[in-house]
């Protein structure tokens, strides 16, 4: 049996990606690259926005015309198979299983079950102990990071998310399970690890996040130590004194803002105003010019009026985040949002979303400005040179680099290298091996 698992969304999604490989494997299934040579394919999908669910159901009408040629088993994970359970069915009836997200063990299982003949075979149950994945299992793709979970589910009720339906309420790895995770990985060869929750900084496994973080940056070779992501809310002063002080833990903070008009943030239910947010950045210090901040928004969401738009960007230049991810508001199923009133033109939330994109480019070509001429550590994060003829590493800034070398020199995979940045642009530096 050869399977292949296609993943979209977040880096949670990838890791889990990661742990369902690892249990096809444990079977004795084997991993191929591409849907053509697989007798398995598992989607495992996001459900953020409509547009990720889109890409979803479009790859499974191309999955039913493969399987009108020759047998294929099709599942489906990830937060629209949690999200759509049984309904999934009816609008893509050629789906063998759907496996829902804190079900992930239960895969051979379902996969046996097909074997044997049952159709439409499902488990979308919230297991309580999903987030005790072994780590052994898990099947790591080959990147020069490796992703470690440490809490998954949320228990924030952001009106417009889908995830706290998608992944549950809040579980917390033992802090011990965690280190031990980051021990035999870094024995094994990683020098950077990200640590994984939807919401990290409210970590309750047996100590608090920044306990966490000190207690990993220990660890003998671990080099670079990163987490994604956080709520501002749960942003305390420690965790800020940890990210300015320790010197294994990474210059960079992704915080979410979302917005930067108090009434919209209500609206959102973000529990912040936009004071309260700059308050939380401000518990950084001086310590934060030496990082890069980057955040989320969401333009047009129900209500937005051209003022609340003017104070989000006036926000994004106050704070000059270094980069930003923004999207347009998209309704989810079964959110508080949905009952408020969204008559914004679609036209003018596009607008909004590249005036704020504009601005952001300028923002980020600025901040990665500020690297030129500067020699700093970049980690190698491919095994040769891409078709353009540079190597693609990342600093610890989580900046992206493009790294000239001579032709015919190898560089060490995963590795740190001393970099010369000699070019900026709004989407990378450009870089020379020092
Ligand atoms: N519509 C648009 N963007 C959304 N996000 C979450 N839910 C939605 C939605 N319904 C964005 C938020 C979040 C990021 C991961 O995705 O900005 O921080
Ligand atoms: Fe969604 Fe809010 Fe939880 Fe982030 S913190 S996942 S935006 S509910």
């Amino acid at each position: 049996m050869k399977f292949h698992v296609q993943t979209w969304g977040c880096q949670m999604n990838d890791h889990d990606g990661e742990k369902l490989s690892g249990l096809l494997s444990a079977e004795g299934f084997e991993a191929v690259d591409s849907v053509d040579e697989a007798d398995l394919v598992l989607l495992n999908t996001c459900s953020i926005r409509e547009k990720a669910v889109h890409k979803v159901y479009s790859e499974l009408g191309r999955l039913r015309e493969e399987k009108q040629r020759r047998p294929l088993m099709v599942g489906v994970t990830g937060c629209l198979a949690q999200q759509e359970k049984a309904a999934l069915f009816k609008r893509a009836p050629h789906v063998d299983f759907v496996l829902g997200t804190m079900a992930l063990k239960q895969l051979p299982r379902l996969v046996a079950e097909v074997q044997a003949g049952k159709a439409r075979v499902m488990d979308t149950t919230e297991y309580p102990d999903n987030h005790l994945f072994p780590p052994t299992v898990t099947r790591r793709r080959d990147t020069a990071k490796a992703l470690v979970t440490i809490t998954e589910g949320c228990n924030h009720a952001c009106t417009y998310c889908i995830v706290p339906t998608t992944r549950g309420t809040e579980r917390h790895r033992p802090c011990e399970d965690v280190l031990a995770e980051v021990r035999s990985l870094v024995a094994g060869g990683y020098r950077e690890v990200e640590l994984l929750g939807q919401n990290v900084n409210s970590y309750a496994g047996g100590c608090t996040f920044g306990d966490l973080l000190e207690r990993v940056s220990e660890v003998e070779g671990l080099e670079w130590l990163r987490f994604t992501t956080s709520h501002p809310m749960n942003f305390t002063k420690e965790l800020a004194r940890v990210l300015v002080t320790n010197p294994k833990v990474v210059p960079f903070l992704h915080l979410p803002l979302q917005s930067g008009s108090d009434k919209v943030l209500k609206r959102m239910l973000r529990e912040y105003t936009v004071a309260e947010y700059l308050e939380r950045l401000g518990y950084l210090g001086e310590g934060r010019s030496r990082m890069t901040l980057s955040t989320d928004f969401i333009v047009g969401f129900p209500g937005e009026t051209d003022e609340d738009f003017e104070d989000t960007l006036r926000v994004l230049d106050e704070v000059a985040f270094d980069g930003s991810f923004s999207f347009i508001y998209s309704p989810r199923p079964g959110t508080p949002a949905l009952r408020l009133k969204d008559d914004l033109p679609m036209a003018t939330k596009s607008e909004r979303l590249r005036r704020l994109q504009r601005r952001q480019a300028v923002l980020t070509q600025a901040s990665n400005e500020r690297f030129l001429g500067r020699e700093i550590p970049v980690r190698i994060e491919t095994h040769g040179p891409t078709e353009h003829g540079w190597w693609l590493a990342h600093s610890s800034e989580w900046k992206t680099i493009h790294l000239a070398v001579g032709p015919g020199r190898e560089l060490p995979f995963g590795e740190l290298v001393q970099a010369r940045i000699t070019q900026a642009s709004p989407h990378f530096l450009g870089a020379e091996l020092v």
